[in-house]
């Protein structure tokens, strides 16, 4: 067992702390994240796009995904203006060949600004949304909203459901019928550490999950 409680340990109240400081500490704790690069329409039609790591999915039956957005000082991001406005965001995910095409479309842009012209992406029409995937993205989400929570002073919860997914027919392997995802050919990577640190998902190892079955007969061969 590790002795955790015997190394000394720093506590930290989060009532005592600025938000700076507690983005700070957090966003460096809880990682890797993955990146939902998410393209919006505004309700004048103009496209927008923006990468976003609190990101995750939380069920498959429905599938569900959800967001973290952030305050930003003086207006809200437009990825929430657009979700707020119309209840539809696709969600592309970011293999290492398009990372710097992702950091570009970070951009802090007026609205009426379409950050994937300005990174050279093209798009591709969703099927039942009015926003557009990424083309060059391996996997893109269609999702339409079901919740938005308010977290915070102009801090958000997004919680979407996927209606459509889209993956490229090199990113996928065996049976077509009941397809499985080949991770090294879709070669995502994860936000980390600071404001520019990522990961590849590259370094890999096996765990098989305990079986209450194989435990008892462990324990009893022992005994
Ligand atoms: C890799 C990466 C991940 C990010 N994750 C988030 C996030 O989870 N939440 C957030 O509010 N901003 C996040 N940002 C910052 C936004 O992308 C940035 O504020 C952007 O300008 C918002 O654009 P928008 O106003 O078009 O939505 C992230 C930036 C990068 C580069």
């Amino acid at each position: 067992m590790h002795d955790l409680v015997s190394k000394p340990q720093r506590h930290f109240d989060f009532a005592q702390m600025s938000g700076a400081d507690r983005y700070r500490l957090l966003a460096s704790t809880i990682m890797p994240r993955p990146i939902a690069w998410v393209v919006t329409r505004a309700p004048d039609g103009c496209v927008n796009a923006a990468p976003y790591s609190f990101f995750n999915l939380f069920g498959a039956d429905d599938p569900v995904i959800a967001l973290g957005i952030l305050a930003r000082p003086g207006a809200p991001k437009d990825t929430a203006t657009n979700i707020r406005a119309t209840g539809e965001f696709v969600v592309n995910l970011v293999p290492f060949d398009l990372v710097g095409a992702m950091n570009a479309t970070c951009v802090d842009a007026p609205p009426d600004v379409d950050e994937l012209e300005l990174a050279g992406l093209t798009t591709l029409p969703s099927v039942a949304i009015a926003p557009p995937r990424i083309a060059a993205s391996p996997v893109a989400f269609e999702c339409k909203l079901t919740h938005l929570l308010d977290t915070g002073p102009g801090q958000s919860l997004v919680v979407g459901q996927i209606l459509h997914a889209h993956y490229a027919q090199h990113v996928l392997t065996g049976d077509p019928q009941r397809p499985r995802v080949d991770h090294a050919a879709l070669d995502l990577v994860g936000r980390m550490h600071g404001a520019s640190t990522y990961t590849r998902t590259r370094d890999l190892f096996d765990l098989d999950r305990p079986l209450w079955q194989d435990a008892k007969i462990t324990a009893t061969t022992a005994s």
